[in-house]
């Protein structure tokens, strides 16, 4: 473990896709135990495969990678797996988004999923000191119907997620058609969070702020290109999980010099820093904050004002949050 400042700076992600966590490494190993194939001759030819022109074009790869995750010993590996990398670079704690609707459409039992998370998030607390948190996570490109039938499908998981979310494919699948979902989530007391002005526009943020009551945006940063709207979320202390390499790799922004991070963050907006999909978009949590600090000259104050930020945000009991300010 390398002891340098950014990672020991103690740093919570909340913004994290644990099935985007499947290194090719552990790809392979699984395709192994589970008899499935590839479509990829070796680890390496995974990797190279990972040259994304869009949000789409990672999706497409991204579902293609979890077909080896059948069994819950396969998500407790796979959520391990990240956790010790993770501890490594100095992650104190983890939000994760799951993606249950693209393992029952594989035959994967919501059981499988749950079981085998769950026991990683509680070794995650007890042998490595990182406390965790989940976030049931809707795909907006399939039915709000199938959302809500997860949601109620999932009712003997509920303890077990902070919040519910909303991912996958951004464009024409605008946060209103999740509303009805997002205000049964809220009567059953289930935080809200979803993705929003990543490809999508300014007002799909506005949307998700009104129309499912959300308590954090995940990316925003196409909030840049509305003045007032980066007043609203700034006057309300919004929180924003930017994904710095998520979005130079997703063609979001063509190189992180150009991202809008410096604008949110002179006009006052609450932003974080996460990871999104590690194992796809070049690096972890350290990583991330190491491209920033290289990209824009920051400080050691402005990296410990950002990893402030995501303890104060984080879905976490007062008393861990106290033990990590
Ligand atoms: N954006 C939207 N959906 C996702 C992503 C992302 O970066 N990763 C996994 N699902
Ligand atoms: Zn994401």
């Amino acid at each position: 473990m390398t002891d340098d400042f950014l990672t020991r700076l103690p740093k919570a992600e909340l913004h994290l896709h644990i099935e985007g966590t499947l290194e090719p490494e552990l790809m392979f190993a699984l395709a192994e135990r589970n008899g499935v194939s590839l479509p990829y001759a070796d680890i390496e030819a995974a990797r190279q495969a990972y040259d994304f022109s869009d949000l789409q074009s990672f999706l497409d790869l991204y579902y293609q990678g979890m077909s080896v995750l059948v069994r819950a010993r396969d998500f407790e590996d796979l959520a391990m797996d990240y956790f010790r990398r993770a501890a490594a670079e100095g992650v104190v704690h983890i939000e994760m988004h799951v993606d249950p609707q693209a393992h029952l459409s594989r035959g994967v039992a919501l059981s499988e999923v749950m079981e085998g998370l769950t026991a990683a998030c509680a070794k995650a607390r007890s042998e490595l000191d990182i406390s965790t948190a989940m976030i049931l996570a809707f795909l907006r490109d399939q039915p709000a119907a199938d959302a809500m039938q997860l949601l109620e499908d999932s009712t003997p998981w509920h303890d077990h997620f902070s919040a519910v979310g909303l991912d996958s494919a951004e464009r024409g699948n605008p946060p209103s058609k999740f509303q009805e979902v997002f205000a049964r989530a809220r009567e059953l007391g289930l935080e809200r969070v979803a993705h929003a002005g990543e490809e999508g526009p300014p007002s799909y943020i506005r949307e998700a702020l009104d129309e499912l009551q959300v308590c954090r945006i995940d990316h925003g940063v196409r909030a840049i290109e509305d003045v007032e709207l980066m007043e609203r979320l700034a006057d309300e202390g919004t929180v924003l999980t930017v994904c710095p390499l998520s979005n130079v790799r997703l063609k979001v922004v063509e190189r992180l010099e150009d991202h809008g991070l410096p604008t949110l963050i002179d006009a006052g907006l609450v932003v974080t820093i996460n990871s999104d999909d590690p194992a796809y978009f070049g690096g972890g949590m350290r990583d991330n904050f190491a491209a920033c600090q290289r990209a824009f000259g920051w400080s050691n104050e402005t990296l410990k004002w950002l990893a402030g930020n995501a303890i104060e945000a984080a879905f976490m009991d007062e008393e861990r949050r106290q033990a990590l300010r």
